[in-house]
Protein backbone atom coordinates (compact mmCIF):
# COMPACT_ATOMS: atom_id res chain seq x y z
CA UNK A 1 0.00 0.00 0.00
CA UNK A 2 2.80 2.40 1.06
CA UNK A 3 4.11 1.95 -3.09
CA UNK A 4 0.44 2.85 -4.04
CA UNK A 5 0.48 5.69 -2.00
CA UNK A 6 4.59 7.33 -3.05
CA UNK A 7 2.77 7.03 -6.86
CA UNK A 8 -0.39 8.47 -5.73
CA UNK A 9 1.53 11.70 -3.94
CA UNK A 10 3.32 12.47 -7.39
CA UNK A 11 0.40 12.49 -9.53
CA UNK A 12 -1.31 14.56 -7.17
CA UNK A 13 1.76 17.44 -7.41
CA UNK A 14 0.27 18.41 -10.82
CA UNK A 15 -2.95 18.47 -9.33
CA UNK A 16 -1.77 20.88 -6.42
CA UNK A 17 -2.15 23.79 -8.73
CA UNK A 18 -5.79 23.17 -9.58
CA UNK A 19 -6.89 23.68 -5.34
CA UNK A 20 -6.18 27.09 -5.37
CA UNK A 21 -9.63 28.71 -5.34
CA UNK A 22 -10.70 29.38 -9.93
CA UNK A 23 -11.20 33.06 -8.66
CA UNK A 24 -7.52 33.69 -7.19
CA UNK A 25 -5.92 34.55 -10.17
CA UNK A 26 -2.94 37.00 -11.22
CA UNK A 27 -0.75 37.39 -8.10
CA UNK A 28 -2.61 35.09 -5.90
CA UNK A 29 -1.73 32.20 -8.12
CA UNK A 30 1.58 33.18 -8.94
CA UNK A 31 2.14 33.81 -4.83
CA UNK A 32 1.14 30.01 -4.42
CA UNK A 33 2.63 28.13 -6.85
CA UNK A 34 6.04 30.58 -6.13
CA UNK A 35 5.79 28.52 -2.69
CA UNK A 36 4.69 25.14 -4.13
CA UNK A 37 8.11 25.40 -6.27
CA UNK A 38 10.09 26.30 -3.15
CA UNK A 39 8.39 23.45 -1.12
CA UNK A 40 9.37 20.82 -4.24
CA UNK A 41 13.04 20.75 -4.63
CA UNK A 42 13.66 18.60 -8.36
CA UNK A 43 15.78 15.30 -7.69
CA UNK A 44 16.66 12.66 -10.84
CA UNK A 45 13.65 12.18 -12.96
CA UNK A 46 11.17 14.04 -10.51
CA UNK A 47 11.56 17.47 -11.71
CA UNK A 48 9.67 20.59 -11.28
CA UNK A 49 8.50 20.36 -15.01
CA UNK A 50 5.73 18.15 -13.09
CA UNK A 51 4.56 21.61 -11.77
CA UNK A 52 3.71 23.19 -15.34
CA UNK A 53 0.26 23.61 -16.79
CA UNK A 54 -0.78 22.56 -20.54
CA UNK A 55 -3.66 24.17 -21.68
CA UNK A 56 -5.84 21.72 -20.74
CA UNK A 57 -4.67 22.00 -17.26
CA UNK A 58 -4.92 26.03 -17.37
CA UNK A 59 -8.88 26.12 -18.27
CA UNK A 60 -9.62 23.72 -15.63
CA UNK A 61 -7.67 25.24 -12.94
CA UNK A 62 -8.99 29.13 -13.81
CA UNK A 63 -13.15 27.73 -14.17
CA UNK A 64 -13.36 25.01 -11.01
CA UNK A 65 -12.94 22.04 -13.70
CA UNK A 66 -16.22 23.47 -15.01
CA UNK A 67 -15.04 25.29 -18.82
CA UNK A 68 -17.98 26.21 -20.86
CA UNK A 69 -18.86 23.14 -22.86
CA UNK A 70 -18.23 24.13 -26.67
CA UNK A 71 -14.51 25.20 -25.58
CA UNK A 72 -14.47 21.64 -23.51
CA UNK A 73 -15.81 19.49 -26.78
CA UNK A 74 -13.15 21.12 -28.87
CA UNK A 75 -10.18 20.71 -26.20
CA UNK A 76 -11.64 17.12 -25.77
CA UNK A 77 -11.40 16.23 -29.64
CA UNK A 78 -8.16 17.79 -29.87
CA UNK A 79 -6.88 15.06 -26.50
CA UNK A 80 -8.33 12.46 -28.42
CA UNK A 81 -6.67 13.13 -31.99
CA UNK A 82 -3.29 13.13 -30.46
CA UNK A 83 -4.15 9.18 -28.92
CA UNK A 84 -1.19 6.77 -30.52
CA UNK A 85 -2.71 3.22 -30.93
CA UNK A 86 -0.83 0.35 -31.67
CA UNK A 87 0.40 -0.11 -35.23
CA UNK A 88 -0.82 -4.29 -35.18
CA UNK A 89 -4.42 -2.91 -34.34
CA UNK A 90 -4.58 -5.24 -31.48
CA UNK A 91 -5.81 -3.55 -28.31
CA UNK A 92 -6.08 -6.58 -25.68
CA UNK A 93 -3.00 -7.81 -24.16
CA UNK A 94 -2.67 -10.47 -20.71
CA UNK A 95 -4.82 -9.30 -18.38
CA UNK A 96 -2.60 -11.02 -15.71
CA UNK A 97 0.25 -8.59 -16.39
CA UNK A 98 -2.67 -5.50 -16.55
CA UNK A 99 -3.68 -7.03 -12.57
CA UNK A 100 0.14 -6.20 -11.62
CA UNK A 101 0.19 -3.08 -13.05
CA UNK A 102 -2.88 -2.03 -11.64
CA UNK A 103 -1.56 -2.94 -7.98
CA UNK A 104 1.43 -1.03 -9.12
CA UNK A 105 1.80 2.33 -7.86
CA UNK A 106 5.48 2.11 -8.21
CA UNK A 107 7.82 4.66 -10.49
CA UNK A 108 8.65 8.09 -11.71
CA UNK A 109 9.58 9.10 -7.77
CA UNK A 110 13.36 10.33 -7.28
CA UNK A 111 15.11 7.14 -6.58
CA UNK A 112 13.22 5.07 -9.28
CA UNK A 113 15.30 3.77 -12.28
CA UNK A 114 14.04 6.20 -15.20
CA UNK A 115 12.11 4.52 -18.54
CA UNK A 116 8.97 1.96 -18.60
CA UNK A 117 7.24 0.09 -16.81
CA UNK A 118 5.95 2.02 -14.03
CA UNK A 119 2.77 0.82 -12.22
CA UNK A 120 -0.80 2.19 -13.08
CA UNK A 121 -1.78 2.59 -9.40
CA UNK A 122 -5.47 1.72 -10.79
CA UNK A 123 -6.74 0.72 -7.41
CA UNK A 124 -6.00 3.53 -5.67
CA UNK A 125 -9.33 5.38 -7.88
CA UNK A 126 -10.64 2.00 -8.73
CA UNK A 127 -12.54 -1.01 -7.42
CA UNK A 128 -11.06 -3.74 -9.94
CA UNK A 129 -10.98 -7.26 -9.76
CA UNK A 130 -12.77 -8.58 -6.59
CA UNK A 131 -9.92 -10.37 -5.10
CA UNK A 132 -8.50 -7.15 -4.03
CA UNK A 133 -10.25 -5.55 -1.04
CA UNK A 134 -8.16 -2.45 -0.89
CA UNK A 135 -8.98 0.30 -3.18
CA UNK A 136 -10.06 4.03 -3.07
CA UNK A 137 -13.56 5.29 -4.84
CA UNK A 138 -12.26 8.52 -6.91
CA UNK A 139 -13.04 6.63 -9.80
CA UNK A 140 -16.08 4.59 -10.56
CA UNK A 141 -16.31 0.44 -9.80
CA UNK A 142 -14.77 -0.91 -12.48
CA UNK A 143 -15.87 -4.47 -11.41
CA UNK A 144 -17.44 -6.41 -14.02
CA UNK A 145 -16.93 -3.88 -16.65
CA UNK A 146 -17.02 -6.04 -19.40
CA UNK A 147 -19.48 -8.31 -18.98
CA UNK A 148 -21.44 -4.66 -18.25
CA UNK A 149 -20.60 -3.06 -21.81
CA UNK A 150 -19.23 -5.95 -23.90
CA UNK A 151 -16.08 -6.35 -25.37
CA UNK A 152 -16.47 -5.30 -28.95
CA UNK A 153 -13.94 -3.35 -31.30
CA UNK A 154 -15.56 -0.28 -29.99
CA UNK A 155 -15.66 -1.03 -26.35
CA UNK A 156 -11.89 -2.41 -27.04
CA UNK A 157 -10.67 1.41 -28.72
CA UNK A 158 -12.75 3.59 -26.41
CA UNK A 159 -11.45 1.19 -22.95
CA UNK A 160 -7.57 1.84 -24.80
CA UNK A 161 -8.31 6.03 -25.55
CA UNK A 162 -9.85 6.37 -22.13
CA UNK A 163 -6.70 4.99 -20.07
CA UNK A 164 -4.64 6.91 -22.70
CA UNK A 165 -5.68 10.18 -22.29
CA UNK A 166 -8.92 10.40 -20.11
CA UNK A 167 -9.10 13.89 -20.57
CA UNK A 168 -10.33 13.25 -24.04
CA UNK A 169 -13.41 11.87 -22.83
CA UNK A 170 -14.12 14.51 -19.65
CA UNK A 171 -11.52 17.51 -20.17
CA UNK A 172 -11.28 17.86 -16.26
CA UNK A 173 -11.09 14.47 -15.33
CA UNK A 174 -8.86 13.38 -11.97
CA UNK A 175 -7.41 10.32 -13.70
CA UNK A 176 -3.96 10.29 -14.92
CA UNK A 177 -3.10 10.93 -19.06
CA UNK A 178 -1.11 7.53 -18.23
CA UNK A 179 -0.20 7.48 -22.12
CA UNK A 180 0.11 11.11 -23.61
CA UNK A 181 2.29 11.79 -20.36
CA UNK A 182 4.66 8.64 -21.33
CA UNK A 183 3.73 6.53 -17.81
CA UNK A 184 2.23 3.19 -19.84
CA UNK A 185 4.00 2.81 -23.05
CA UNK A 186 1.75 1.01 -25.58
CA UNK A 187 2.33 -3.37 -24.20
CA UNK A 188 0.87 -1.78 -20.74
CA UNK A 189 -2.17 -0.35 -21.68
CA UNK A 190 -3.23 -3.31 -24.16
CA UNK A 191 -2.60 -5.67 -20.96
CA UNK A 192 -4.79 -3.34 -18.88
CA UNK A 193 -7.73 -2.94 -21.51
CA UNK A 194 -7.42 -6.85 -21.03
CA UNK A 195 -7.75 -6.62 -17.37
CA UNK A 196 -11.14 -4.63 -17.91
CA UNK A 197 -13.31 -6.50 -20.77
CA UNK A 198 -11.28 -10.40 -21.21
CA UNK A 199 -13.76 -12.52 -20.12
CA UNK A 200 -11.11 -14.69 -18.66
CA UNK A 201 -9.96 -11.58 -16.32
CA UNK A 202 -11.61 -11.85 -12.99
CA UNK A 203 -13.21 -8.57 -13.63
CA UNK A 204 -15.34 -10.62 -15.77
CA UNK A 205 -15.83 -13.53 -13.47
C1 LIG B 1 -6.42 9.65 -9.55
C2 LIG B 1 -7.54 8.75 -9.72
C3 LIG B 1 -7.54 7.78 -10.88
C4 LIG B 1 -6.58 6.87 -11.24
C5 LIG B 1 -5.19 6.69 -10.64
C6 LIG B 1 -7.15 6.10 -12.31
N1 LIG B 1 -8.40 6.54 -12.60
FE1 LIG B 1 -9.67 5.76 -13.98
N2 LIG B 1 -11.04 7.21 -13.56
C7 LIG B 1 -10.94 8.12 -12.55
C8 LIG B 1 -12.15 8.91 -12.49
C9 LIG B 1 -12.44 10.04 -11.51
C10 LIG B 1 -13.00 8.44 -13.51
C11 LIG B 1 -14.42 8.92 -13.85
C12 LIG B 1 -14.42 10.31 -14.43
C13 LIG B 1 -13.85 10.31 -15.80
O1 LIG B 1 -14.38 9.63 -16.68
O2 LIG B 1 -12.83 10.92 -16.01
C14 LIG B 1 -12.27 7.37 -14.18
C15 LIG B 1 -12.75 6.64 -15.24
C16 LIG B 1 -12.16 5.52 -15.77
C17 LIG B 1 -12.71 4.70 -16.83
C18 LIG B 1 -14.01 4.96 -17.58
C19 LIG B 1 -15.15 4.28 -16.83
C20 LIG B 1 -16.44 4.31 -17.61
O3 LIG B 1 -17.49 4.00 -16.98
O4 LIG B 1 -16.48 4.58 -18.81
C21 LIG B 1 -11.81 3.67 -17.06
C22 LIG B 1 -11.96 2.56 -18.09
C23 LIG B 1 -10.71 3.85 -16.14
N3 LIG B 1 -10.96 4.98 -15.36
C24 LIG B 1 -9.61 3.01 -16.06
C25 LIG B 1 -8.50 3.25 -15.26
C26 LIG B 1 -7.31 2.43 -15.27
C27 LIG B 1 -7.13 1.17 -16.09
C28 LIG B 1 -6.42 3.01 -14.40
C29 LIG B 1 -5.00 2.63 -14.11
C30 LIG B 1 -4.12 2.61 -15.25
C31 LIG B 1 -7.08 4.19 -13.84
N4 LIG B 1 -8.33 4.30 -14.38
C32 LIG B 1 -6.50 5.06 -12.92
C33 LIG B 1 -9.88 8.29 -11.70
C34 LIG B 1 -8.70 7.57 -11.75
Amino acid sequence: MSKKIILATLVAVPFLTSTIPAHADGAYRAKAIAVIKNDFQPRGQADLDRLAEDGVHAICNRTGNTPPEGIAKVLEADQLAEVKYPADGKLMGDWKAGEKLAQSGRGFTWSDKPGLPVGGNCYNCHQISPKEKSFGTIGPSLYQFGKLRGNTAEIQKYVYSKIYNAKAFNLCSEMPRFGRVGALGEKQIKDLVALLLDPESPVNK
